[in-house]
């Protein structure tokens, strides 16, 4: 089951959210900072064991203080006009989130719209992307959420739905 909703990703009961990092894993702002401060200090302790994550892949970690047992950090492609391979980094992000979760037999998963804040991913091709792989794995997960912080990017998904 796919769902869409509107919500801030750090309050989801779900078994895994997604979030959107940078190659570091050490925090940053938007989604990432939202998640490090609802999960607390430990999950930073725990990204810096990791050493890293290339673009396009994903690193597991515990949820800590936050509803959801793990998050799967991945890390999108920086939007530099859509020649640099972004799609099929945008693509394999998803992919592989995907594929960890059905890996791990979780049951529900949660993504944010990976890219698509300081990273300039554009929405309409972004949400396109999304939409299309979460499809792939619909019938093998039992729930894949797809949150929105804003009302548009909610009717974005829905009308591509
Ligand atoms: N819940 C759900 N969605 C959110 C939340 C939230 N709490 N906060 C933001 N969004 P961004 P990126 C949406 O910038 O583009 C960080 O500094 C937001 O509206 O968080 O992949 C990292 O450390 C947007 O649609 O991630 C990296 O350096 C989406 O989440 C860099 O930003 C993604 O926006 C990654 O940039």
């Amino acid at each position: 089951m796919i769902t869409v909703i509107q919500s801030d990703i750090t309050t989801l009961q779900v078994d895994a959210i997604v979030n959107a990092a940078n190659s570091s894993l050490l925090g940053g702002g938007g989604v990432d900072g939202a998640i490090h401060r609802a999960a607390g200090p430990k999950l930073l302790e725990y990204c810096r064991r990791l050493g890293g994550c290339p673009t396009g892949q994903v690193r597991l970690s515990p949820g800590f203080s936050l509803a959801a047992q793990w998050v799967i950090h991945t890390v999108g492609p920086i939007w530099q006009g859509g020649g640099q391979g972004e799609p099929q980094l945008l693509k394999t992000c998803y992919e592989q989130s995907l594929k960890l979760s059905l890996d791990r037999e979780l049951r529900s998963i949660a993504f944010p719209g990976i890219s698509t804040g300081v990273f300039g991913y554009p929405k309409d091709q972004a949400a396109a992307i999304a939409i299309n792989m979460v499809k792939r794995y619909q019938e093998k997960i039992e729930e894949i959420v797809l949150c929105c912080y804003s009302t548009e990017d909610k009717v974005r998904y829905q009308s591509l739905l």
